[in-house]
């Protein structure tokens, strides 16, 4: 049993075999940079799409979750940050689970462009309630003021 376990492991099966708790991880990067907070536009599903979220993905099979915020921003915003801890609870998604991690731009990082998503913006403490967010970012936003000077 155990190694048909580690086979669907590998396998990327691991729902099926172990239940909610390998539910799949996706994080997301509260980057923060002068104060203010890295808010990006998803262009999909059309159901999301012009809704603001915190940019990330998927983590991988074997994939550390610091590793993914750093991938993920490479790819989204060609960007090099550097995560430095959790922000706020897990939060569920239709997905898995959501972790949000902060991160700072590290020294020399291109300025974040918009690769994947169709408008960036940098938002200060007080206008966070204002831009539409998906919803499950819009559960850290408390934790998020609270990140922000
Ligand atoms: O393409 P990939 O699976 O790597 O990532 P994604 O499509 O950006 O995100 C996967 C799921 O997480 C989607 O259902 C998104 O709606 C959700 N998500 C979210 O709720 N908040 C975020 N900040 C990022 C993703």
């Amino acid at each position: 049993l155990l190694r048909g376990v580690l086979t669907a492991r590998a396998a990327g099966l691991t729902s099926a075999v172990a239940g909610a708790a390998d539910a799949r991880v996706v994080v997301a990067t509260a980057l923060i940079d002068d104060g203010r907070l890295l808010a990006a536009r998803r262009t999909r599903p059309e159901a999301l799409a012009g809704r603001w979220e915190l940019p990330g993905g998927s983590v991988e099979a074997g994939e550390d979750e610091a590793d993914a915020v750093v991938r993920e921003c490479k790819e989204e915003l060609g960007a090099d940050v550097e995560p430095c801890g959790r922000l706020g609870t897990d939060l569920p998604i239709d997905a898995g689970l959501l972790r949000v991690h902060l991160a700072r731009l590290r020294p020399g990082s291109a300025p974040p462009q918009p690769l994947d998503h169709s408008a960036l913006r940098w938002v200060s403490a007080s206008e966070l309630d204002a831009l539409p967010w998906v919803d499950a970012d819009r559960a850290v936003l408390h934790d998020l003021r609270a990140a922000l000077p």
